[in-house]
């Protein structure tokens, strides 16, 4: 009997982020197909199971779990707490969350001009990423090569940075972040070649390099791509995150 109900669990999407970027109101637009709750600082983590479509007439639209057209992908959504006191929760789902598909790491587009903001959530960005990097070149059965979309949230507001602006920004920041933490090894006079795997393994991206840039996730088959968008209004919404998600799941 049992050989006839093989249980199969939904694959993941983790949405992470620093606090107030918008993720929980990201969850509740998709949940309800209309609008998106007012939220609280989340302090727990919380998953909700959604259906997409990649095949049906309104595929790219999140408003799609309507659509009977289509065939559809069960997955779950993970909302995470973005404060860094609860830093260990997001990362803790990161890490023991089954079949996760992609991450979706949202950030405030409207205050990353703010060295405040910027310098943390380039922070967290760096830790997920090294998590990720750590993963993909990982030789256990866990092994995967888990693509991130970093959502630029807020475009409505006047403030907001350009996508290709947040781009850049999060990568200066994330060069900066890598410079700092592996001092001592590239000063120290020893050569590239020398350095034990030990030391490249802490270090994000491709080894040695001046700058960090997204692309050099690339080396470990992590694809990063940035995709403006916003929660609370209908332009430019948040269909370009749903279609990158219902691809990758
Ligand atoms: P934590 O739970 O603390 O990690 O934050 P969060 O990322 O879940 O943020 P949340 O969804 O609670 O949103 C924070 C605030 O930003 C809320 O007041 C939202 O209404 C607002 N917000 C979310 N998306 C947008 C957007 O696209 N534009 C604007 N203007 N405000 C937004
Ligand atoms: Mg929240």
């Amino acid at each position: 009997l049992s050989s006839s109900s093989t249980y199969t669990t939904p694959p993941s999407v983790l949405l992470l982020g620093p606090d107030n970027a918008g993720k929980t109101a990201l969850l509740t637009l998709f949940e309800r197909g209309s609008q998106p709750a007012a939220t609280h600082t989340s302090q727990v983590a919380h998953s909700i199971e959604l259906n997409a479509s990649t095949d049906s007439v309104t595929r790219s639209s999140f408003r799609n779990h309507d659509d009977a057209t289509g065939t559809h992908t069960k997955f779950f959504l993970v909302d995470t707490p973005g404060h860094g006191k609860l830093r260990n929760v997001a990362m803790g789902r990161l890490a023991r969350t089954e079949k996760v598909k992609a991450v979706v790491f949202m950030v405030d587009a409207a205050a990353l001009g703010e060295q405040d903001t910027l310098a943390p959530t380039a922070a967290y960005l760096y830790d997920v990423l090294l998590f990720l990097q750590k993963k993909a070149t990982s030789k256990g059965k866990d092994k995967a090569s888990i693509p991130v979309l970093i959502a630029a949230n807020k475009m409505d507001l006047f403030t907001a940075l350009p996508a290709t602006m947040v781009k850049s920004h999060l990568e200066v920041e994330l060069s900066r972040i890598r410079a700092s933490r592996s001092k001592g090894l590239l000063d120290s006079g020893v050569g590239m070649d020398d350095v034990g795997s030990e030391e490249q393994d802490g270090w994000l991206g491709e080894y040695g390099s001046e700058k960090f840039t997204f692309q050099q996730m690339g080396e470990f088959d992590i694809d990063v791509e940035v995709l403006p968008g916003s929660v609370l209004t209908e332009e430019p919404g948040a269909d370009k995150w749903w279609w990158w998600i219902a691809q990758r799941i």
